[in-house]
């Protein structure tokens, strides 16, 4: 075998290498070479038969050709895989030149704040802060509130009826207002009342806050069929509409920051109090001074409301309110529309942050 032909298997090897197009193909191209059966190995074997002169001279040419092979194949494999790393790069390119994506801060929403300060305010008095369902019994949303089935005060509400009878046969509703809340949290408390007239004590008060989500028949601008309430309850010995005023002046002054604020009690009718009133408050100065703008109804716990709770109207005499959390959060940011708040648009929720 001449220089020349050694030569040429090099030169068909490089040829095969260069077409394979993956390294699989490569590796089938290497074996028609240099595997158990290639071309140089048949060389090699074919050593054998020779004497030691010549297997010296022949041995040296079959070793160069094998390397230049291999030379040769390890070349296209690092060719093949800068291709790969190549493609592979092209295909999740980065654009370092684009803005990062940032994590921003999430912020509570701003009837959540309100709430809060609700909350916060009332406790500095000296109120319980509870919490109940917001499906509801016919019996705890009207009837112990002093407003029976066929009641024409009933119709004061459009409420939501749930498909599910209560023990009563009637439908639960999805609550309409807070004030079920003034019955249930009497009567969650009723043991430990007793407890304390059986030790000699006096009838501890009843002094809470239920705020949370209620629900009405109504939507436009300024009603959304999903809204919030924040009933007051005050019980006791000698409790007056002056403290109810007292309270809740107190309260709007420092919810408001304002002691520029002015209240108005207007006569009105719920049938679970006796005598109600709506009340309004009048900022003497900003963009809505001097309009007066209603922001709770309240009134005398009605007696009939103070028996359905387990307790003796001669003896517990309050006042309850209910206001509007979604108003006063309208009022102190100046918002014009309450489905601002329901729609979850995030430009108008981060200003809130
Ligand atoms: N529940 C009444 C309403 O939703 C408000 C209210 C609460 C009135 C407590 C008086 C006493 O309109």
């Amino acid at each position: 075998m001449t220089i020349q032909e050694f030569d040429s298997i090099v030169g068909s090897a490089r040829d095969a290498f260069a077409k394979a197009g993956t390294p699989a193909e490569l590796e089938n191209a290497k074996a028609q070479f240099v595997g158990k059966s290639g071309r140089i190995t048949e060389l090699m074997k074919g050593l054998a038969a020779l004497s030691v002169e010549e297997k010296k001279t022949r041995g040296a040419a079959i070793n160069q050709a094998k390397q230049a092979i291999e030379a040769a194949l390890a070349e296209r494999r690092q060719a093949l895989a800068d291709a790969e790393l190549e493609a592979q790069l092209k295909a999740e390119a980065l654009d370092v030149s684009l803005p990062g994506r940032v994590r921003e801060p999430g912020g509570l929403h701003p009837v959540s704040l309100t709430m809060e300060r609700i909350e916060l305010i009332f406790a500095s008095m000296g109120f319980d802060v509870a919490d109940g369902p917001e499906v509801e019994s016919d019996w705890h949303s009207f009837t112990s509130l002093n407003n029976p089935p066929n009641h024409p005060a009933r119709s004061m509400q459009d409420t939501f009826y749930v498909d599910l009878n209560g023990d009563d046969g009637i439908p639960y509703n999805l609550r309409p207002h807070t004030s079920p809340m003034q019955v249930r949290y009497a009567h969650q408390h009723i043991k430990r009342y007793a407890e304390a007239v059986k030790r000699g004590e006096p009838m501890p008060e009843i002094r809470v806050i239920a705020p949370g989500r209620t629900y009405r028949v109504d939507s436009d601008a300024t009603h959304s069929p999903m809204f919030h309430q924040c009933e007051g309850l005050w019980l006791g010995e000698n409790v007056s509409f002056k403290d109810l005023k007292v309270v809740f002046t107190d309260f709007c002054r420092t919810f408001f920051e304002s002691d520029d604020l002015a209240l108005r009690f207007r006569p009105s009718f719920f049938p679970f109090t006796e005598p109600s009133a709506e009340i309004d408050i009048q900022f003497q100065s900003g963009p809505l001074a001097g309009r007066w703008l209603e922001v709770a109804g309240s009134g005398q716990v009605h007696p009939t409301v103070v028996r359905n709770m387990g307790l003796d109207p001669e003896k517990h005499i309050g006042f309850a309110f209910g206001m509007g959390p979604d108003r006063l959060t309208m009022l102190r940011y100046g918002v014009n529309d309450l489905r601002l708040f329901f729609d979850g648009d995030i430009r108008f929720l981060r200003q809130f942050r």
